[in-house]
């Protein structure tokens, strides 16, 4: 399916920012050549990857693109957004969407997951017991050591009542402090306890977000693909509930991955990667956990296969914060959109700063504020979006870089943009397309997509009539829109 091109010869890869094998992620700006990728590549020093740019230059497309790419690569991935940017490709690839907050809202019980040994329990405890400093943080009460050592007492007793199988929920710790209160004989341990439980009141029962907080989780972890659409509207991220579900990813995101792995192992994949890409990724670095979270990762790297991709604005969301720039400090993979970045040192001249930070020369620098995608003849869409990837390897002082030009056809037009305009077309391709969810990804997209990358026309794709009737018929015009024959004319007529 990928055949070996002259571009892929290794005296260019030397210079390419792409690997030498691996997925198609676009072509070289100057020559042409096909910029491939593979996380798994020995050059690459980690695994961790970030994408920067304005608003509407190009990132989440291409970080959908990229996670469609993994999972026709048997890979896992999770996606966290604001947006609901990954509906269409969960919707077509047998993924999920869990919606976050508001009346309708999924559910996540941290008190789940697993504690069969002491040491799971453990660490199911600290999690917990974190998880609590999360929502604690913004009561206006400093979280003193002495509320650390309540909520840790009183975690460890809900799971000890429960040791018989039941899982608590948030409900259950809030008890324990009302009971707890009333047996302290003095008067300020018994406000502590009080005080509290009170603080938790909105986490619990009837509480605003006990629908989000108080249930049991109410959707399985072990989807191929899972994307997180945080509702930025009724979880407002200045929050402790906002900060709380981004800790609760952190928890998600490796409970997953041992699925993953375990999946790996069972059907003889061996260690199946993990994309675990963070749109709006300052959202998560608006609280200390997140904080830690990424830099954590930064710091020390991943055994399991978890790939990080953080997608933001402007470096400045990582370097600006002590904790998450290790993340950024050791990224092996940098693609970055059109940016401007302001950043935070007053004096220094931004594109200086964007070239300090990179490693690039001001030159290059300036390229990467010049970046600009080439409009389609339709005048309304784009050909492709350029980016500037940097390859930092173990070995060669200088990272492999250079501007990339991201393709879009038709078919992958509708799949990730994000226009609203275009929402009911979308609706309608999805209807044409979706598969049944026991096969993540129809052959034919796969093979419609390989072809697309490859550098075919939509007609081509036709001809090779690599896209079928749907299996289960939506209306009359989805039909049309998914059997018409050479020409992509048809997809387009279903706008
Ligand atoms: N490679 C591409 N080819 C064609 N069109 C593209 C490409 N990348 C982006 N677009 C178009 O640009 C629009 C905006 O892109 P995208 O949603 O990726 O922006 P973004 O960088 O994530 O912006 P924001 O920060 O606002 O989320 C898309 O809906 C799509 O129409
Ligand atoms: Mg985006």
């Amino acid at each position: 399916m990928y055949a070996e091109t002259v571009g892929n010869a290794w005296p260019a890869i030397v210079r390419s920012p792409g690997t030498a094998a691996g997925v198609l992620i676009g072509r070289a700006a100057d020559d042409g050549a096909l910029v491939r990728l593979d996380i798994g590549d020995r050059s690459l020093k980690n695994r961790l990857i970030d994408v920067f740019g304005g608003s509407g230059q190009g990132k989440s497309f291409f970080a959908q693109k990229l996670m469609l790419w993994f999972l026709l690569w048997d890979a896992w991935a999770t996606a966290v957004d604001t947006v609901g940017g990954y509906e269409t490709l969960c919707a077509i690839a047998g993924g999920k969407t869990i919606r976050l907050g508001g009346p309708g809202t999924a559910a996540i019980n941290i008190w789940d997951g697993p504690r069969a040994t002491e040491e799971e329990l453990a660490a199911r405890v600290r999690f917990v017991v974190r998880a609590h400093e999360v929502l604690l943080a913004e009561s206006g009460r400093p979280i003193t050591g002495r509320i650390r050592s309540v909520v840790g007492q009183g975690v460890r007793a809900v799971y000890r009542a429960c040791r018989r199988g039941e899982t608590p929920t948030e409900r259950y710790l809030v008890d324990w402090l009302e009971e707890q209160a009333t047996h302290q004989e003095d008067h300020e341990d018994k406000r502590l306890f009080k005080d509290v439980a009170a603080d938790l009141y909105p986490y619990v029962r009837d509480g605003e977000h006990a629908a989000l907080v108080d249930r049991p989780t109410s959707f399985g972890f072990d989807t191929r693909l899972l994307a997180f659409h945080i509702d930025p509207k009724e979880l407002r991220p200045d929050t402790p509930i906002y900060a709380f579900v981004m800790f609760a990813m952190t928890d998600i995101a490796d409970r997953r991955d041992v699925l993953a792995q375990e999946w790996g192992r069972r059907s003889g994949r061996g260690t199946v990667q993990h994309l675990l890409a963070i749109d709006e990724g300052w959202n998560i670095l608006r609280h200390e956990a997140g904080q830690d979270w990424v830099g954590g990762i930064g710091r020390t790297g991943r055994h399991s296969g978890i790939v990080p991709m953080f997608v933001s604005q402007k470096l400045s969301d990582l370097t600006a914060n002590k904790a998450a720039a290790a993340y950024f400090d050791q990224t092996s993979l940098h693609f970055l959109f059109n940016m401007h970045d302001t950043n935070d040192e007053s004096g220094v001249d931004p594109r200086q700063w964007v070239a300090r930070k990179l490693g690039l020369t001001e030159g290059e620098a300036a390229q990467v504020g010049d970046l600009a995608g080439k409009v389609a003849p339709d005048k309304k869409t784009l050909e492709y979006a350029q980016m500037f990837m940097i390859r930092t390897t173990k070995t060669a002082n200088r990272a492999a870089r250079g501007v990339v030009n991201v393709p879009s056809a038709a078919e992958e037009a509708w799949l990730f943009a994000s226009d609203p305009d275009d929402k009911e077309y979308r609706a309608r391709m999805v209807r044409a397309v979706a598969r049944d969810p026991e096969r993540p990804i129809g052959d034919e997209v796969y093979q419609a997509v390989c072809l697309l990358a490859e550098g075919a026309t939509p007609a081509e794709v036709y001809a090779a009539r690599v896209v079928p009737a749907p299996a289960h018929a939506g209306d009359h015009d989805d039909r049309e829109a998914a059997t018409a024959g050479a020409g992509g004319a048809a997809w387009t007529a279903a706008r």
